[in-house]
């Protein structure tokens, strides 16, 4: 499928349009007021999530972050803490809101190359519960792919590590996996093995999996209560809402009618892209000085650096033969992959940052 907009827009896999498919879905969905528990698309696809995910429950919401804060209200009260990455999207982008709607404050690690935190830095970022002037930990988080460390999939080895210290000192496991099935699909793993350990997960529909709207959270059914009292109180309750979520039904449909499987494509147009660069003068990967690696493009983020000074301008030049890639911390750039970007365009891509990266 080209493009719908004619330009190739590689700022984020959130810039999905919903396939003809999904839009004649919406269009006939049934309906009912979901606040009540009446609305049976969206009643189907929460039996749909949690069952894909091994979990008891699930909750459908109108975004990641609103996804990430039910959910640490859930687990959460006033005063507690959360371990997290450093550069995690729950800590650095979502408004704070672990601090301003939860009170929690956060403990946070920095990722290792392969997205990965330190698991003996997070047994020892736990706080003594004994001792009145420490925030109590509450929760340990994950980001699964890990975003900024180009899309790194956790595995499920690793989770289950994490969980277990997290469940030695009675704290349950969050798992921030906005993009959870590009690891699976990088991993050849099934997400509910990636998730087993963890406690409550949260997952988007609307990045490549191309729905137009929505995540879901899942958990244990005592959980999803409470994080689906949290979705009320941040007035995110809505009432005939079949009509986004009969899009997440065609997602998660098994095999080459749903959206899952078909993000292997945009996983082999990031590592034909990071290939290219990593082959370019006047390109370099995400740390100063030190060439691209392609073998880290194992979803669909390609993230890399030109030369100092020249980040505006090479954008810029890239947005004149409309491409769009977007600026990352640490003066890199990112590129990301999804529906709607095609090998072709690719192609295009790789001979446009040749004209303007050296
Ligand atoms: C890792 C990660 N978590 C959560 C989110 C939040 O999703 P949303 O934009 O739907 O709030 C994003 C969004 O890009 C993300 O990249």
């Amino acid at each position: 499928m080209p493009s719908p907009t004619g330009l190739i827009d590689l700022r984020s896999d959130t810039v999905t349009h919903p396939t003809p498919e999904m839009r004649r879905a919406m269009a006939e969905a049934e309906v009912g007021d979901d606040v009540f528990g009446d609305d049976p698309t969206v009643i189907r696809l929460e039996e749909r999530a949690a069952e894909l995910l091994g979990k008891e429950a699930a909750l459908f919401v109108s975004s990641g972050t609103q996804g990430n804060l039910v959910s640490l209200m859930a687990h959460l009260a006033r005063g507690t803490e959360i371990i997290a990455e450093t550069e995690s999207h729950t800590v650095m982008d979502e408004a704070a809101g672990h601090a301003v709607v939860v009170g929690a404050s956060a403990r946070t690690i920095p990722a290792r190359p392969d997205g990965t935190m330190d698991p003996a830095a997070i047994a020892a970022a736990f706080r003594d519960p004994s001792d009145p002037h420490e925030p109590i930990t509450g929760l340990v988080a994950l980001e699964n792919t890990h975003a900024h460390s180009m899309g790194q999939p956790l595995t499920a080895t690793y989770t289950a590590e994490v969980a277990a210290i997290a469940h030695e000192r009675g704290v349950p496991l969050h798992v921030d996996g906005a993009r959870l099935f590009n690891a699976q699909v990088a991993l050849g793993v099934p997400a509910r093995e990636l998730v087993e350990a963890a406690d409550s997960v949260t997952f988007c529909l609307s990045k490549g999996l191309a729905c137009p709207v929505g995540s879901v959270v899942v958990g244990r059914r005592d959980f999803i209560w409470r994080a689906r009292r949290a979705r009320k109180l941040l007035g995110g309750g809505m009432r005939q809402v079949g009509v986004l979520a009969a899009p997440g039904l065609i997602a998660l449909r098994d095999g080459p009618t749903g959206m899952i499987e078909r993000l292997a494509d945009d996983h082999a147009n990031a590592r034909r892209l990071a290939e290219a660069l990593a082959a370019m003068p006047g390109v370099w990967g995400p740390e100063p000085g030190i060439p691209l690696d392609p073998a880290r493009a194992r979803t669909n983020f390609v993230v890399f650096r030109v030369a100092p000074g020249r980040r505006a301008a090479f954008l810029e030049s890239l947005r004149g033969e409309g491409i769009l890639m977007v600026e990352y911390p640490h003066e890199t750039i990112r590129a990301v992959t999804h529906y709607g970007i095609e090998a072709a365009d690719v192609e295009r891509t790789i001979a446009a940052v040749g004209r303007a990266a050296p």
